[in-house]
């Protein structure tokens, strides 16, 4: 794989690495302030910058595990813009010990500003919905 396409895929687990592990500090690092998005929690509404986001990390999520992996990615780079497609597969414990799987169709676009990969859209479904 080419060296761009794997520091984006890294970049890209580095973020979902953020979101479960609720690390603002670095889903902000990595994220333009206007980023855009379509995402389930936003029930058909494009969601606009960071405050939207903001309310889930900062939810009390009791500290029970969930992690993210990337599975069939695909990199499309496109001058100082990359596309970024997969499906995302989580796996969390909840409280009564059951340990669901969930599988997502993410397409995340990133920008290079200044020779820093930010991220500035994204997509996510249920897979196969
Ligand atoms: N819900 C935040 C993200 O997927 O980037």
């Amino acid at each position: 794989m080419e060296q761009t396409a794997r520091e984006l895929l890294d970049l890209s687990q580095q973020l979902l690495d953020s979101i479960d592990q609720q690390d603002w500090e670095a889903y902000t690092r990595l994220c333009d302030s206007e980023l855009t998005a379509f995402e389930p929690e936003g029930v058909g509404n494009v969601i606009k910058g960071m405050a939207f986001h903001k309310f889930y990390f900062d939810l009390d999520a009791s500290g029970l595990p969930k992690q993210s992996g990337i599975s069939s990615p695909l990199v499309r780079v496109i001058g100082d813009c990359a596309v970024i497609t997969y499906i995302r597969v989580c796996q969390r414990l909840n409280s009564d010990g059951s340990v669901p799987s969930s599988a997502f169709e993410e397409t995340r676009i990133w920008e290079k500003k200044d020779g820093e990969w930010k991220h500035i859209h994204f997509h996510r479904s249920h897979a196969g919905a």
